[in-house]
């Protein structure tokens, strides 16, 4: 409520208002009469007349008009008491309905946000039963050119050590390696639709890491670019099945490199999170993933390196990194690079270590 309402309801104003009124409708009726004697030299005997006569009939009206007017003075103030009382409802209606409008507003765009995810899970739902039937075909046909393409590759082998001249050596060698190819893929699928059961034992990352940078150090795609290391040293060991780990860790790698050209860098670091996992990031300098492809570099058989790539290193880690209870994700910006980021648990509950001589699946 503004002051100037708090005012026209205060009564203490209608009095002020009334008896400043009433003292001048007085000096009204009083001036005439004083100035009427003052002025005119009038009989003494006419003077007491007048006064007999008229002051009475002044006073009379004087005190109807006091009256009259403190009882409109009462009425006004009734009436402005009523109308700020009608105007202060009318406010709080007013601010109740502009709640009401906002919670309304709210619970659409909420209704809108449900929508939305709704369509989205449903998406991802598909998605899912797309990749269960392709996981369902995969193994089937997995199987059946898994055992064909060994014979095939022994074959070629011994084909190899047969070789007369070196022409012939090369087109063995490039179907050797073809079939090596077939047969990677292969194993890559077999690993993402059934992956194998967890071999848990205790792990040092730190050594983990060295193994695997000692082994892809060598190779030509790493030859010009700077591997770095960053694992504290008491860092905990982990439970986890190291060759998932260590075929995690050369997937991430290799996907770094090829995206990395000469001069850039890698950087493996970690670090204890919390009392019960650890962060592993791989960092690169290279190409970086354009914000269109990020959300499907997790999918089976996604790829960007035609001809070249399987596109399961991404998918096959991410099954690897679940089965240990883990999470990965992916950050990057184009033309800067790449980090990937693994969260392991550091104990598998109630899984037992290899140790104990047992398998998990
Ligand atoms: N470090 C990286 N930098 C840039 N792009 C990457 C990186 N890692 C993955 N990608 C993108 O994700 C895709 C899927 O990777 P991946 O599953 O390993 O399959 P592949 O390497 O066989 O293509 C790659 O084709 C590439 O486009
Ligand atoms: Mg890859």
């Amino acid at each position: 409520m503004n002051s100037e309402s708090t005012r026209l309801r205060n009564p203490r104003y209608y009095w002020g208002v009334w008896l400043a009124s009433t003292a001048i409708v007085g000096a009204i009726f009083l001036i005439p009469f004083v100035l009427f004697f003052l002025m005119f030299n009038i009989e003494p005997g006419l003077k007491r007349a007048i006064l007999l006569n008229a002051l009475p009939c002044a006073a009379v009206g004087l005190v109807l008009t006091i009256l009259a007017s403190a009882h409109a003075v009462r009425y006004l103030h009734n009436l402005i008491r009523q109308t700020a009382k009608a105007v202060e409802l009318a406010e709080v209606r007013e601010r109740e309905r502009d709640l009401a409008q906002q919670e309304l507003i709210r619970k659409l765009q909420d209704e809108r946000e449900l929508d939305r995810q709704k369509v989205q899970f449903e998406a991802q739902l598909a998605e899912y039963e797309k990749y269960a039937a392709l996981a369902q075909l995969a193994l089937g046909a997995a199987h059946e050119i898994n055992n064909p393409l060994l014979g095939i590759l022994s074959h070629l082998e011994l084909e190899l050590r047969d070789a007369r001249n070196p022409e012939e050596r090369v087109e063995i060698e490039q179907c050797i390696q073809g079939t090596k190819r077939i047969s990677s893929t292969v194993r890559g699928l077999l690993n993402y639709t059934r992956p194998a059961p967890l071999w848990l034992s205790r792990l040092s990352l730190g050594r983990l890491v060295d193994e695997t940078l000692a082994f892809v150090c060598h190779q030509p795609l790493f030859r010009a670019i700077k591997l770095e290391k960053r694992i504290p040293a008491d860092l905990p060991e982990i439970s986890a099945d190291a060759n998932q780990l260590s075929q995690i860790f050369m997937n991430l790698l290799l996907n770094a490199a090829e995206a990395t050209s000469e001069g850039g860098s890698i950087t493996i670091s970690a670090q204890q999170k919390g009392d019960d996992a650890i962060a592993i990031r791989i960092a690169d300098t290279g190409c970086g993933i354009p914000g269109d492809i990020l959300p499907h570099v997790f999918e089976p058989f996604f790829t960007t390196k035609r001809g070249k790539g399987t596109g399961l290193g991404l998918s096959i880690s991410q099954a690897y990194v679940r089965s240990h209870g883990g999470d990965i994700c992916i950050q990057s910006v184009p033309q800067r690079g790449t980090e990937v980021t693994l969260v392991l648990p550091i104990r598998q509950q109630d899984r037992p270590l290899l140790e104990d001589e047992e398998m998990v699946v």
